[in-house]
């Protein structure tokens, strides 16, 4: 029998003893068959609600018949589909299960225990219960008055301590970016040792604004910049997520990754997703149009909702009983949100964009329970 006070004392390490695991969305199956629910939008976890490319399915339907074999550990095809789009060399590539995979890599190959990381308040969790998982210590300072990363701040509070600053950008959950002046002020005030993690998951949805520092014109020797095939790729359930940065840095995290991440199926659907474009530009189409419908929706009652340039859009509710109502009775008419509370804004909650149906669903549950709503906390902006 496990004995738990024992393995506490000696096998748990004690910055591992009060970390939470993290709280995913609540799967589709999950509340269908709690509340005997029929149809469902899952607005939660900022997945592309037009599914995967019809292309990297059929490439990876085509993988099944190798499942026997192992992977191809160095994912030859897919680093040289990455190298081509973007201009690099293979060596200055790295893949993971996610890019929170790689993240895992960077701590791990890079933190030991009471190291310091600097970053935000109210960014991505995983970054933060990755970072506390080794022992080190995250300091964080203040989003920026409009829930952007505040760059001042970041530079003033870089001490001989710092290793790792950690940026989101574009943010989540509030949807925000730093643009390439911050950006620029930023790098010019962190020393060429201190390593910069560029977390561009929802690149795809944020590239065109025209001052959004796109981190692969730049190339810093201190810089990695990861991405993804979960969001606009539509590949959230085969977990592929890459990393680009000098050959140094990709050389030390390649001795900590694990050899086969990854896997047989994620790398050929990642390759079949990059090579469907049109299907990139179908979701980034439906994710301008339902971003307008929404953010105006949310405008006209009197909601405040953030501006962002990815596919989510969080907002005010004004009390964490509030978000929580708000998400029950959401919940309970088949529409799935999220409440920002272990994001540390617990008056928010933040929608992910779907398809129009999803969107029109999200409406008229949003319009069923405004007048309970009214009387039990009032609106924000009323
Ligand atoms: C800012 C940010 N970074 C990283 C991730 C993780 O993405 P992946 O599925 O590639 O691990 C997410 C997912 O929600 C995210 O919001």
């Amino acid at each position: 029998m496990v004995n738990k006070v024992e393995f506490s004392k000696t096998l748990v390490p004690s910055y591992l003893k009060d970390l939470q695991v993290y709280q995913a969305g609540k799967p589709i199956d999950e509340l269908a068959r709690e509340k005997g629910l029929t149809k469902i939008s899952k607005l939660a976890s900022n997945e592309n609600p037009l599914g995967p490319s019809p292309f990297a399915i059929r490439e990876m339907t085509g993988g099944l018949w190798d499942l026997h074999r192992y992977p191809d550990m160095h994912a030859f095809k897919l680093k040289s589909a990455l190298a081509e789009l973007y201009n690099l060399k293979r060596e200055n590539i790295i893949l993971g299960n996610g890019s929170e995979g790689i993240m895992g890599y960077i701590v791990r190959a890079f933190l030991q225990p009471n190291e310091e990381v600097l970053t935000c308040d109210n960014t991505f969790i995983g970054f933060y219960i990755l970072a506390r998982s080794v022992g080190a210590n995250l300091v964080k300072v203040p989003l920026t008055e409009d829930y952007r990363f505040d760059v001042v701040k970041l530079a003033e509070s870089i001490t001989e301590k710092t290793k790792i600053i950690y940026i989101a950008n574009p943010n989540n959950p509030t949807g925000t970016y730093i643009t390439k002046k911050e950006f620029d002020y930023l790098m010019d005030h962190v020393p060429g040792h201190v390593l910069v993690i560029l977390d561009e998951a929802y690149f795809e949805f944020a590239k065109d604004e025209d001052d959004y520092p796109d981190s692969m014109q730049y190339r810093y020797d201190n810089v990695i910049t990861l991405r993804t095939f979960s969001k606009a790729y539509g590949l959230s359930g085969i977990r592929v997520g890459y990393g680009f940065a000098h050959e140094f840095l990709i050389s030390n995290l390649s001795k900590v990754k694990l050899p086969f991440e990854p896997n047989l199926i994620g790398q050929l659907g990642a390759r079949g997703a990059l090579y469907d474009q049109p299907h990139l530009e179908r979701t980034i189409n439906n994710n301008r149009t339902q971003y307008t419908r929404t953010f105006n929706y949310l405008q006209s009652k009197d909601f405040n909702p953030i501006k962002s340039v990815t596919n989510f859009i969080a907002f005010k509710t004004g009390s964490t009983e509030a978000s929580d109502w708000m998400f029950t009775e959401l919940l309970n008419r088949g529409v799935i949100i999220r409440p920002l509370k272990a994001n540390e804004m617990p008056d928010f909650v933040r929608v992910s964009l779907g398809t129009p149906e999803e969107m029109d669903h999200y409406f008229e549950a949003m319009d069923e329970i405004l007048p309970e709503y009214d009387k039990k906390f009032g609106r924000p902006g009323k």
